[in-house]
């Protein structure tokens, strides 16, 4: 793990950062001589100060670094300066001299580049047994500025969130064979020390309680699934909860009888993101302590073909009672959470709940890895959900719905069926579990199935599991 300190002075540093030209011309920690050297070296590289830039200068015993902080100056820009010095420092150690001269604080400052470094440093390397990377992580950055012990309380406060995200990477990025539902409820258990109040429904639970459609997913599988409760009373005084989330946790999609092609098909190892961002998330909370009450439900299950697989043309009843024909057994996301739904709002007081789930691939090709598909019920709701995005950086676009999209799931046989055809299929999905949100429950739903997981390495998110969610979710229970 990466090592931070916040101190007025630094003197044993092999890498000294200073963010921006100002700053390096001005410090009283290198000699005229090497400030000429440093100039020199700005201008060779036509350095303009661009978010990210950065120029790198070896010297026999110190290697100076000048980062360039964009025009924005916003929380965004040092978090990504961040994450992009991350490759500059494997296995060294380095000051960085903080400027707090752009509308943040010194202390706001260190804490965004300290976060951008962590996030862009993550890697998931546990199942490899040689070429491990950690001799390569950055050892130590020491944050030079005249507040360190504020400093140092601020980040103590932003790190449950980012090991959060870490955890959700973690969870996402699991084969299957490791994290089975058993596996992941075992997970979920162990987070009892946060304070979280946790309950796990097993399959003689569900059966008895009539998850019929979630039950239905699982009945190919030869690992049994699980539902687990999270809640988070931050306020005791209170008996209802502020917000509910729910996720779709399916350890393993094939498919089921409607298998899916080979090509790729791994990459539904990652078919349970949504849970594993709400239990982070729960997670979270309570490490930090938030001051609201927040429950979390995640459905467990893994989607296989066999001799006990549901078929394509069953009819099942869902535990809301309304009945479903299955005409694809790959649109399985909506079963699971379909009844996780239904159970949060009949069991628990809530009134407003957003659910999070890799639902589609008509999303992800909308919308790519560069926004979640954002629907609700409720326009102010989406609103709220918006700028929430905009400020943590994990951006979703609103998506609609409506009758005659909510039309294309009716059933001639059942009360539904479990696709709506080929067209608008993010919009259909997403009638389908609104038609399991009871009245006057303001509920938004989040396709993440584009931004789950990224092709390339961005600077604060490595490719490969994002985590995306965990920030969001932060920001809004705020
Ligand atoms: N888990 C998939 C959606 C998905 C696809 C997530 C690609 C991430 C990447 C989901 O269960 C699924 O298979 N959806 C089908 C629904 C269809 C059969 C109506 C889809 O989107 O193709
Ligand atoms: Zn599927
Ligand atoms: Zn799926």
């Amino acid at each position: 793990m990466m090592q931070f300190d916040f101190k007025k002075e630094s003197t044993k540093e092999s890498v000294l950062i200073f963010a921006t030209r100002d700053k390096v011309l001005k410090t009283k920690k290198l000699s005229p001589a090497k400030l000429k050297v440093v100039n020199q070296s700005l201008l060779q590289a036509d350095f303009k100060a661009k978010e990210g830039e950065i120029v790198s200068i070896l010297g026999a015993e110190q290697q100076i670094i000048v980062v360039g902080v964009g025009a924005k100056k916003d929380k965004n820009a040092f978090e990504t300066i961040g994450g992009k010095l991350v490759s500059y420092l494997k296995g060294k150690e380095a000051s960085y001299y903080t400027m707090g001269t752009f509308g943040l604080t010194e202390v706001e400052e260190a804490v965004f580049v300290a976060t951008g470094m962590m996030l862009g440093g993550y890697q998931f390397d546990k199942y490899k047994t040689k070429d491990k990377k950690e001799d390569q992580q950055v050892k130590k950055v020491t944050f030079v500025l005249n507040e360190p012990t504020k400093a140092k309380s601020a980040f103590k406060k932003v790190l449950p969130i980012i090991e959060s995200v870490y955890m959700a990477r973690d969870l996402s990025a699991e084969p299957a064979n490791h994290l089975t539902p058993v596996l992941f409820a075992k997970r979920i258990q162990e987070l009892q020390e946060t304070g979280l109040e946790i309950e796990i429904l097993s399959l003689k639970d569900l059966k008895a309680k009539k998850f019929g459609m979630l039950l239905s997913v699982a009945q190919g599988s030869q690992n049994e699934p699980k539902v687990a409760i999270m809640k988070w009373i931050g306020n005791p005084k209170k008996k209802t909860f502020d917000i509910g989330f729910v996720g779709k946790g399916v350890t393993f999609d094939s498919g089921g009888i409607s298998l899916k092609p080979g090509a790729g098909m791994g990459d539904m190892k990652q078919d349970m993101t949504g849970a594993a961002v709400v239990v982070s998330s729960m997670r979270s909370f309570a490490l930090r302590g938030v001051k609201s009450n927040v429950i979390g439900i995640v459905g467990l299950v893994e989607n296989m073909p066999s001799g006990t697989a549901s078929r394509p043309g069953d009819v099942v009843t869902s535990l809301s009672g309304q009945t479903v024909e299955i005409l694809n057994t790959d649109a399985e996301g909506r079963l699971v959470l379909g009844d996780c739904l239904w159970y949060m709002q009949s069991q628990y007081k809530v009134t407003k709940i957003i659910d999070l789930a890799t639902l589609t691939g008509a999303v992800m090709a909308a919308l790519g890895e560069e926004y979640a598909g954002l629907f609700s019920n409720e326009d102010s709701f989406a609103e709220t959900i918006l700028s929430a995005g905009k400020e943590s950086g994990e951006e979703v676009w609103h998506l609609p719905i409506n009758k005659a999209y909510d039309k294309m799931i009716d059933s001639d046989i059942a009360d539904m069926k479990n696709i709506g055809g080929r067209l608008a299929g993010g919009s259909t999905a997403a009638c389908f579990l609104a038609r399991f949100i009871k009245k006057g429950v303001v509920w938004a739903h989040l396709d993440i199935a584009g931004v789950d997981k990224y092709e390339k390495s961005r600077p604060i998110t490595p490719k490969g599991a994002t985590g995306w969610g965990v920030r969001l979710l932060n920001y809004l229970v705020e």
